[in-house]
């Protein structure tokens, strides 16, 4: 049944056209790390059981109208009860690697260390992460991956308060007390970005609050603070002990002029880029905010008559505390966008989007996306990782994301769509590796479908098709499981 609806969604389209090169065949560097990865609150299901506390997911995703179908995570995959089978299901893939992260009301109920600590939530990750070694694969842990303890949203705000940066460094340090022993790659946040601006922005995310203008840059301010403070904390007190890495992960899609002769165009696509994943990695690699987002919050805010920038500063020691606070620098990527000039009128501006003064548009050529905003643009990947390499000063790269939702006609085990992308994804990663950049793993998004957030189960991002309305939450191998093992397994494209 399932491979009659295998439809060719990419057959028509010419995946190499825009590619600026042909196919390359070759292979990754020795040691190169191979993974798939997932996150708390989209797999584990299980979200008020063993004593665990509310996150922000939890009671955003009840309230009606927040996510698509009223969608929640409640049971999602249920993979808090099936470590032994998603490690069958890795094991199968041959992963050097798997990523996940810890829920932090799960293991601290409500977010506040001395409260309580929730030992059933630590013997869970203890499992997880045995597993995984007991066969050969590496966790990498994602601290916060948007499931902030709904305690700590209701009082005190969340990410707009200070104080999160101490409750989130008591966390931090439980988990390398806890884990450390075990875990040796650390990521501190996910996409700090969505947090930020789909949580305090636009409210498309938990907490859901729109505080326009302000709200998206204060978070931002908080968790960069956050951050440093936990790779302080590591480096000071666990790494000589425990020789792990700490990181972040930074979402980093990519902004193309629309007219690469026109400095109009090139500016607005450098500030696309900056307002997006230089926000974050600026201050972790140079120690300040991106110049042009000083500049033109600024000018905006000053516009409005505010008498200070609504973009935070830091004092000098903050800066000489946050500059540098990064062993590896995680990428979650996805899509492309052809950037160009746009000014908003001053009155309307105030919201992040209208500060930074771009259009996003996309080449009708691009196929349609499974998700309204992921376009599939190879090149862009290369682009953007040598942007990096340029920019931070060639660091350590994981990819920490990277992959693509189904198209809605092609969803169910025969996904050539994916397969399609990841070739060419891959092979672009493999170009910037052979460009000097220093890409030493790849995580493909995700093991399994799950819980997309606002979109609820309605996009399938996985390797694995999960049953969801089946409630033992079967998984079934899709066509890219066995194209994904064949590209680990010859580590590339050999000739
Ligand atoms: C980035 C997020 O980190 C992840 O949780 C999500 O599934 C993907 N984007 C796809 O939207």
């Amino acid at each position: 049944l399932v491979l009659v609806l295998c439809l060719s969604a990419a057959e028509d389209f010419d995946w190499t056209k825009n590619n600026h090169g042909s196919f390359y065949y070759g292979t990754f560097p020795t040691g190169f790390s191979w993974g798939a990865g997932s996150s708390a609150y989209q797999t584990e299901g299980a979200w008020d059981q063993d004593g665990k506390g509310l996150s922000i997911w939890d009671v955003f995703s009840h309230k009606k109208g927040k996510v698509f179908f009223n969608d929640t995570g409640d049971s999602s995959c249920e993979s808090y009860y099936k470590v032994k089978e998603d490690i069958s299901l890795i094991k199968e893939l041959k992963l050097n690697h798997y990523r996940f992260s810890i829920s932090w009301p799960r293991i601290i109920p409500t977010g506040i260390k001395s409260d309580h600590v929730n030992e059933k939530g630590i013997e869970y990750y203890d499992s997880l992460i045995d597993s995984l070694l007991e066969n050969d694969i590496t966790p990498i842990v994602t601290l916060y991956h948007w499931d902030l303890p709904q305690l700590l949203q209701d009082k005190y705000g969340g990410w707009q308060n200070v104080s999160m940066i101490n409750y989130f460094n008591e966390f931090a340090n439980l988990c390398f007390e806890r884990f450390g022993n075990r875990v040796k790659y650390w990521i501190t946040f996910n996409n700090p970005w969505a947090v930020a601006v789909e949580g305090y922005e636009t409210g498309e995310h938990a907490p859901g609050l729109k505080l326009r203008g302000t709200g998206a840059y204060r978070a931002a301010h908080h968790i960069i603070k956050a951050h440093a403070k936990v790779w302080h904390t590591y480096d000071t007190h666990w790494r000589s002990k425990q020789n792990g890495m700490v990181g972040i992960s930074l979402a980093g899609d990519w902004g193309e002029p629309v007219d690469i002769t026109n400095q109009k165009d090139i500016e607005a696509a450098e500030r696309y880029v900056q307002f997006y994943m230089g926000w974050f990695a600026t201050p972790i690699f140079h120690g300040d905010y991106p110049q042009v987002m000083k500049e033109f919050v600024g000018r905006k805010s000053a516009q409005q008559g505010l008498g200070t920038s609504r973009l935070p500063t830091f004092s000098s020691q903050e800066r000489s505390y946050i500059k540098g606070t990064c062993d590896f620098l995680g990428i979650g990527h996805f899509t492309t966008r052809y950037i160009t000039q746009k000014s908003y009128p001053t009155g309307r501006g105030g919201a992040y989007f209208t500060d930074r003064d771009v259009a996003e548009l996309v080449d009708p050529r691009w196929p349609d996306p499974g998700s309204e905003w992921l376009y599939a643009v190879p090149w862009g990947f290369r682009r953007l990782l040598n942007f990096v390499k340029t920019q931070y000063g060639n660091p350590d790269i994981y990819i920490t994301e990277n992959g693509v939702s189904e198209k809605m006609m092609c969803t169910e085990l025969c996904d050539d769509w994916r397969i399609q992308y990841f070739k060419e994804y891959i092979n672009e990663m493999l170009k910037a590796i052979k460009d000097g950049v220093n890409v030493k793993g790849y995580t493909a998004w995700s093991l399994l479908d799950k819980f997309e957030w606002d979109e609820g189960y309605s996009e399938r991002f996985g390797l694995y098709y999960v049953d969801f309305r089946n409630h033992k939450k079967p998984r079934y191998p899709k066509a890219s499981v066995q194209f994904y093992k064949r590209i680990i397994s010859a580590n590339g494209f050999p000739s």
